[in-house]
């Protein structure tokens, strides 16, 4: 029995070191995942964000108008290249990526907020996804992160309106504002 398994497990091994070093798994952007392999990667990013953010404390008051003036246009200037945003295709690298960076309006149905903060502050290895650590405030990722949760009620028009350039300025000096 216990000869049987470990036989099996080394001819496990040896088949996954031939499709490795064979170079037989296709990394091109233009195919998805195997299945399998997609799944565990799924169900991996699930449990280590949901891991890794379990004592992040939201700030009281998320999404105050201010802060998600100033959120819209943090999410403007960082984000919409590749994730789109209300009423805007993302731009062709965004499209072009694998896996895709999706549309987050239903990033609040997936993600708790502290989620969506540890995501945005650290980024996803191996995806695409940035860390904002070094290049935001915490600030202002606490304000994209309000603005993607408001996302799902905004239109076109309210996302035009937010980020024009009398509202994209006046959020300069709130912009510190929790
Ligand atoms: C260079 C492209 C790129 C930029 C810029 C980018 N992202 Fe992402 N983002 C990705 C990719 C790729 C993923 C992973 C998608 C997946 O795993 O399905 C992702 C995933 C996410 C997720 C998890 C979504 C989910 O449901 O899996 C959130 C939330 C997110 N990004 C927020 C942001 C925010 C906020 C910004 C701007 C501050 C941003 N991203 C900028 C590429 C990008």
């Amino acid at each position: 029995m216990v000869l049987t398994l470990l036989g099996a497990g080394l001819i496990g091994a040896v088949i996954g070191l031939i499709v490795l070093r064979g170079g037989f798994y296709n990394i091109a952007a233009t195919q998805q995942h195997y299945p399998l392999i997609y799944t565990v990667f799924e169900e991996g990013l699930q449990y280590s964000v949901q891991n890794h953010a379990r004592d992040i404390q939201v700030p009281e008051g998320l999404g105050a108008p201010a802060q998600l003036l100033r959120g819209a246009a943090v999410y403007k200037a960082n984000c919409i290249q590749c994730h789109g945003g209300p009423g805007v295709a993302p731009l062709t690298q965004g499209m072009s990526m694998q896996p895709v960076p999706g549309p987050l309006v239903d990033a609040d149905v997936n993600w708790e907020t502290r989620e969506l903060y540890w995501i945005t502050r650290n980024g996803i290895k191996m995806s695409g996804m940035p860390a904002w650590e070094y290049h935001l405030s915490d600030n202002d990722i606490w304000a994209v992160v309000a603005f993607v949760s408001a996302m799902p009620n905004m239109t076109q028009k309210d996302f035009r309106r937010m980020t024009s350039t009398e509202a994209a300025a006046a959020t300069v000096t709130q912009g510190e504002a929790p």
